[in-house]
């Protein structure tokens, strides 16, 4: 059982040593990494997925558990507990989304009784993230960005079923990213986002400030912040309304605002 991962800082691009030295993430924790372009975000999802040891250019190395990861971590696909979706997920496959499914289960789930019903519930969970809903029999080549980042979230949460998630830049992905929060929560897993979404900022537990390629900050969400996280959501939603009236090409008009003081 993985209850804890530990990062301890390298240093940053210029050699500097990191300003926060030592990061303790538990499970259940969920963690937003926040940084401009070339900041380092990337790359320290990176070092987490390679369980870096002083080994990558960063110099971080990662404990589990408080204690270096056992080899078959990396050696055996099936034993790795981090799933990593990148910026730039394809699928290697072109089989169809209900074979791509049944048969990454048969290979990863024991209780083949259960294979069925998770397959059910990774369509349910991707469909509620996309707005694209995810048609069985498609071939995984032929299914859209949201669509393709909504499948592998939902895969990597129920099938996988991987203890410690890492998702780059869910942004543009055209994903509903609050739903995905809501829904992953209800999995007790250690979930790190790359984002500076303030709707999934303020809704994470803390956030990773890095600069430069070092990490420089760890934010607690504060209670000014948990507060009005409410009416970042509200506002959130608003523009989500008016993106959808954009996209059919209606016209937007001040009612868009009522509502919102
Ligand atoms: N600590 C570091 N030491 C050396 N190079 C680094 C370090 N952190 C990041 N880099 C390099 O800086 C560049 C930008 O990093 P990246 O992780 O892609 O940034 P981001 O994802 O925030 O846009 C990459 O080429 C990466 O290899
Ligand atoms: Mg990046």
């Amino acid at each position: 059982m993985i209850e804890t991962i530990t990062i301890f800082g390298g240093h940053s691009r210029d050699g500097e040593p990191e300003a926060v030295q030592r990061i303790e993430l538990k499970m259940g924790d969920v963690v937003s990494i926040v940084g401009p372009t070339g900041s380092g975000k990337t790359t320290f999802i990176n070092d987490i997925e390679l369980f870096a040891n002083g080994n990558t250019q960063t110099g971080r190395r990662i404990l589990i558990n408080g204690v270096l990861p056992p080899v078959e971590y990396r050696d055996n696909p099936s034993l790795n507990p981090i799933a990593l979706i990148t910026q730039h997920t394809t699928f290697l496959s072109d089989l169809p989304v209900l074979e791509f499914l049944t048969e990454h289960a048969g290979i990863r789930v024991l209780d083949k009784s259960l294979i069925e019903q998770m397959i059910a519930d990774t369509l349910s969970f991707a469909n509620q993230l996309t707005g694209e809903p995810i048609i069985p029999g498609v071939r995984m080549t032929e299914l859209s960005g949201g669509q393709t980042r909504a499948l592998l979230i939902a895969d990597a949460t129920i099938i996988c079923d991987t203890p410690i998630v890492l998702l780059d830049e869910v942004e543009n992905a055209g994903i509903n990213r609050s739903r995905a929060l809501e829904l992953l929560r209800a999995y007790r897993k250690i979930f790190i986002f790359v984002t500076h979404d303030p709707r999934i900022a303020l809704l994470s537990d803390y956030r990773i400030v890095m600069k430069g390629g070092s990490i420089t900050d760890l934010l607690r969400t504060n209670e000014e912040e948990r507060a009005f996280s409410h009416q970042v959501a509200k506002l959130d939603d608003l523009l989500a309304v008016m993106r959808d009236k954009i996209r059919f090409g209606e016209r937007l008009t001040t009612h868009e605002l009522e509502g919102f003081a």
